[in-house]
């Protein structure tokens, strides 16, 4: 088997690693202290009192970070037991999980604070922002399910039409270009869709599109899973795309894999799930389409009852480890999350954090086969589907040379601007397949 390359890490400056460590990770923390101070203002004065503990020792963490102490293993979570590695210089991976981990360990330890969400005032906020495109995909999606007939389940191409679309709205969940989803018809949307696909080739920079229709379509029905991202708009967005698999009989069963903590800021926590229908009802939110909305979340609460829609969280993903493990005898979930994922028949790993987990953010060349950076998942027998806009170092996949193709472009584009990477930028994605 090939050798594997070093992780990135917090000591490369080259990296997006050492942005984080000096930069996002104690403004992330701060943000948290804040939002907490902020929620105990209205709690009882014991509960106030714990909140301010809390805060206390987020407080030191922050200093920890900044003072390279070590990140000594957490006697809580037997995932995070590597030793002797210090805050500027550790894998950036681990200790971008461990930071997570331990803050959420501060909580866990509270008699008032252990369900708190640290992260949802951040979470909510963001979505009530985007109550824009939130109506005008409602809208959309109501048009393409009253065009679901029997007739259209069996016209392959109007159907690959609307699969692309769903996918793409998917995969651009936390940026996307709502431009395309006015209100159109079937064969507009099919011109318009060239469009689209113009925009693919420039910004998607592995695309294994043509494969995953065709699998899709060679078998229908069955379970199609979704190891989920952010929540708020791309929540929805999957949502969204879950509901068109199931009303078209592309599938009969959507399982999503939520994070079983609050993690990088605004991951899908099972709570989030129920939250997001609540606040598509507050018309004070989402003023638009009210209709739209409303036949959304009926829909969505009616499929969820069936059994059709399930969540079902796993520690698995808050671990800080690569999905190499998700095989027989994978350690600390992996083996149950293989035995799970293994009965569905395509999974969809969503967002910039999963691909890293997916690649080992490790450094491998970016022309490296997708196939040889995922390991023994590859032999696994899950059947990966990765949607996500690029926003870390790790990529994988690219023709020769396009690497520094992008490179010199970016460089050209944004002058003055050394040490920036055009894979930081969340301007380009990746769809990329093992089948
Ligand atoms: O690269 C920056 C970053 O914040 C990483 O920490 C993390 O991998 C990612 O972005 C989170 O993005 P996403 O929500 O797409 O996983
Ligand atoms: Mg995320």
């Amino acid at each position: 088997m090939t050798s594997v390359p070093q992780p990135y890490t917090n000591d490369d400056t080259s990296s997006f690693a050492h942005t984080s460590v000096t930069q996002r990770w104690p403004a992330i923390l701060e943000g948290v202290t804040r939002d907490l101070i902020e929620a105990s203002e209205s709690a009882s004065g014991e509960a106030r009192d714990e909140a301010v503990t809390i805060a206390s020792d987020v407080g030191s963490f922050i200093s920890d970070i900044a003072a390279n102490h070590e990140l000594v293993p957490l006697a809580e979570d037997a995932s995070f037991t590597e030793e002797n590695l210090r805050w500027q210089s550790a894998p950036w991976l681990y200790s971008e999980c461990y930071l997570y981990r331990k803050t959420q360990l501060f909580f866990d330890r509270s008699k008032f604070w252990k369900n708190y969400d640290m992260f949802r005032h951040s979470k909510e906020q963001t979505f009530f922002k985007s109550s824009e495109a939130v109506a005008t995909l409602a809208d959309r999606y109501v048009q393409v399910a009253s065009q679901v007939t029997a007739q259209l389940k069996s016209d392959q191409l109007a159907l690959k039409v609307l699969f692309h679309e769903l996918l793409n709205t998917s995969l651009w969940g936390n940026a996307t270009d709502l431009s395309l989803l006015v209100t159109v018809n079937l064969e507009e949307l099919k011109r318009l869709q060239v469009a689209a696909e113009d925009r693919d080739k420039e910004s998607v920079l592995s695309q294994d599109f043509e494969g995953i229709w065709k699998h899709m379509w060679g078998e229908k029905g069955g379970r199609v899973d979704f190891v989920l991202d952010n929540a708020g708009f791309e929540l929805y967005t999957d949502l969204i795309f879950a509901l068109f698999l199931l009303d078209t009989g592309l599938a009969e069963q959507v399982v999503f894999h939520p994070k079983s903590q609050p993690w990088f800021v605004s991951d899908v926590i099972p709570a989030d799930w129920a939250h997001l229908l609540d606040m598509l009802s507050e018309t004070s939110h989402f003023p638009k389409n009210p209709d739209a909305l409303h036949s959304i979340v009926k829909r969505l609460e009616q499929v969820q009852n069936e059994g059709q829609l399930i969540l079902r969280p796993n520690k698995f993903w808050t671990t800080p480890l690569p999905f190499w493990e998700i095989r027989e005898g994978g350690i600390h979930g992996g083996d149950s999350v293989w035995r799970d994922l293994r009965g569905s028949k395509l999974v969809f790993f969503k967002g910039d954090l999963n691909y890293r987990k997916l690649t080992g953010d490790v450094a491998w060349p970016r022309d490296t086969p997708f196939k040889m950076a995922i390991r023994e998942l590859a032999g696994s027998g899950v059947k990966i589907v990765s949607l996500r806009t690029i926003k870390a170092d790790v990529c994988v996949g690219l023709p020769p040379g396009k690497d520094k193709e992008l490179e010199r472009v970016w460089a050209e584009e944004h002058p003055g601007k050394p040490g920036i990477s055009w894979a930081w930028s969340g301007n380009y994605a990746v769809v990329q397949a093992h089948l």
